[in-house]
């Protein structure tokens, strides 16, 4: 390592920040955050059929796949050290409804992906999202009134069967992304109504109303039919306060961990989560971050597992336990 010369000048200084900038070693040494395979989640979109693959165009680099081939991905996450892969099924167009009944249907698409992947790669996490979007003709996380507004409590009661039904596939993780009112509560009982007291939850406590879900609703195909917004449940960007009360409320009902949604621009709400509650805290770096990261590496513009890399950081320096992200697999590459 380059000494540096004595220097000329006259400067004493008795405190230099850069010594322990000096070197490879010493920076690793003093290096605060890391980052570890063991801390990502990898979101994946299951379709119908045997060797089925087609790309998501608003998201390069990833892929919706049949079980079949979904397996193949988990085994190669699992033996690169990821703890868990959360699932998103597509839903073909003939088995979505204005009251979603195939998402209770306890051989729905999700459902045997779920009983699939846990057969053939057991020491996987599976976390299983409950929400109404991916069944709804609608496209909305619930169901309708007539005049188009969410209804809370007729939800709920969907969401409860929801969550049983993919419990008892073998979910070991129920993630509940709707944001209705009480459905943590709702859904603890449920799961341990039938038996699944050790099926944990992890809620999306925060979640905001955001533009950055674009990309994974054209990955699930729910956006052509979205109409409107999600504002009537889903959070306003402006609020950190009204964070904090929903991860109360959310920790209260019986949530074992809690997410924000989305990362980047929420990580204030990360860090106030994680200094407030002190529970397991995860972040979702979504859909829309992750394709701003791979359009501009696409263009030569960034280098993507630079980016990449020091974008996870962020996330665990900001109190992350864990992160949701579609770059999981080329992190977790990476680290190895
Ligand atoms: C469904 C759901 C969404 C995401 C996760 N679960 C979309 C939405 O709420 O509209 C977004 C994930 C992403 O953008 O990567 N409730």
């Amino acid at each position: 390592m380059a000494q540096e010369r004595s220097s000329s000048s006259n400067l004493f200084l008795n405190k230099r920040m850069r010594r322990l900038r000096h070197s490879q070693w010493m920076r690793d040494l003093v290096t605060e955050t890391r980052l570890n395979p063991a801390d990502l989640i990898w979101p994946l979109f299951v379709l119908e059929g045997e060797k089925q693959k087609e790309d998501v165009s608003s998201m390069p680099g990833v892929q919706r796949t049949s079980i079949d081939l979904l397996i193949e991905k988990v085994k190669e996450a699992r033996d690169l050290g990821i703890s868990a892969v959360a699932l998103f099924p597509v839903v073909d167009q003939s088995s979505k409804s204005e009251n979603a009944q195939e998402s209770y249907s306890p051989d729905n698409l999700m459902c045997r992906a779920i009983a699939a992947v846990k057969a053939a790669v057991p020491d996987m996490g599976i976390i299983a999202d409950v929400a109404l979007d991916p069944y709804t003709s609608h496209g909305h996380d619930g169901l309708l009134d007539s005049d188009g507004y969410v209804m809370n409590d007729e939800t709920v009661e969907v969401l409860m069967r929801q969550a049983v039904v993919q419990a008892s596939a073998g979910a070991d993780i129920i993630a509940p992304s709707d944001m209705m009112d009480g459905r943590v509560e709702a859904i603890r009982g449920a799961l341990d109504t039938n038996g699944n007291m050790n099926t944990a939850i992890m809620s999306y406590a925060a979640k905001y109303a955001s533009a950055f879900y674009g990309p994974f609703r054209d990955a699930v195909g729910s956006s052509s039919a979205l109409k409107g917004d999600k504002k009537t449940y889903q959070m306003n960007s402006a609020n950190k306060r009204e964070a904090l009360h929903e991860v109360a409320l959310d920790i209260e009902e019986g949530a074992d961990m809690v997410m924000v949604k989305p990362g980047l621009a929420y990580l204030d709400i990360v860090k106030a989560v994680k200094d407030e509650f002190q529970w397991p805290t995860f972040a979702y770096h979504v859909s829309g971050e992750y394709a701003m990261l791979k359009a501009a590496s696409d263009n030569g513009w960034l280098d993507y597992d630079a980016v990449m890399f020091e974008t996870l950081l962020g996330f665990k320096r900001a109190g992350c336990d864990g992160i949701l992200t579609y770059c999981a697999l080329d992190a977790a590459k990476l680290l190895k």
